[in-house]
């Protein structure tokens, strides 16, 4: 078994959705300890390479019935990496901030280079949806936000997050939510963290 934990804040330890996921995962651990546990960055350029012109033209051109270049097929590799280390996992944790209503777009850019059709969706023709082409797997979601409530009209992080894994094959979704991580002193901030104690426990013998 493995776990993969995807994290979306660039502010290391000082990172509220990194505290929750770490409490998430010291429960996980004593659960299960033989599992292996990996992590992904997606600030960390290397692990999370870039996506621009060359890949969507790589990725579009069987679609449009053009030759793959050799720079495409290079420049593939990284993505390619990106998407079997995903699929390896038989778990994934994915941690993250709230940014301007939706996700930080180091995330975003995990996800484009996660997102390829043929691979990881499909295409029905007929009834014009996506099709996942992942097995599926349990995802449990750690998000933070500092004011926008999971049921607000302006959240696009949780919808995008929880249709961009549904498309891909992965239906069972847990989402944990800190709604209100925003405190004028470091105590408040540390007992509105710890308050989640009991539910990233919960969450973790679940997982
Ligand atoms: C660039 C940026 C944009 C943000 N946008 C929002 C937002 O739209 N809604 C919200 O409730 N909080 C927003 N926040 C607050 C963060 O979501 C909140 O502080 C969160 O707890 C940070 O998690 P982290 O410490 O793991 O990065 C924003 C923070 C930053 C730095």
């Amino acid at each position: 078994m493995n776990v993969l934990h995807i994290s979306g804040s660039p502010k290391g330890e000082r990172s509220d959705s990194r505290k929750l996921a770490a409490r998430f995962l010291e429960r996980y651990r004593v659960r299960h300890p033989s599992h292996d546990i990996r992590h992904v960055d997606v600030f960390d350029g290397r692990a999370n390479p870039g996506f621009g012109a060359v890949h969507a033209f790589h990725k579009l051109a069987p679609l449009f019935g053009e030759p793959q270049t050799a720079e495409g097929k290079r420049a593939w590799v990284a993505t390619e990496r990106l998407i079997g280390d995903f699929d390896r996992a038989d778990k994934i944790l994915l941690s993250c901030p709230m940014w301007n209503y939706s996700v930080p777009w180091a995330m975003k850019r995990y996800l484009d280079n996660l997102m390829q059709p043929g691979r990881t969706f499909g295409f029905d023709a007929e009834t014009r949806q996506h099709i996942g082409l992942l097995r599926d797997r349990p995802v449990q979601l750690i998000l933070t936000r500092s004011s926008t409530d999971e049921d607000d009209r302006t959240d696009f992080q949780l919808p995008y997050l929880r249709h961009v894994f549904e498309a891909m094959g992965l239906a069972d979704i847990r989402v944990l939510s800190a709604c209100a991580t925003t405190w004028r002193s470091a105590e408040d901030r540390q007992a509105y963290i710890d308050s989640f104690t009991p539910q990233l426990e919960h969450a973790a013998d679940a997982l």
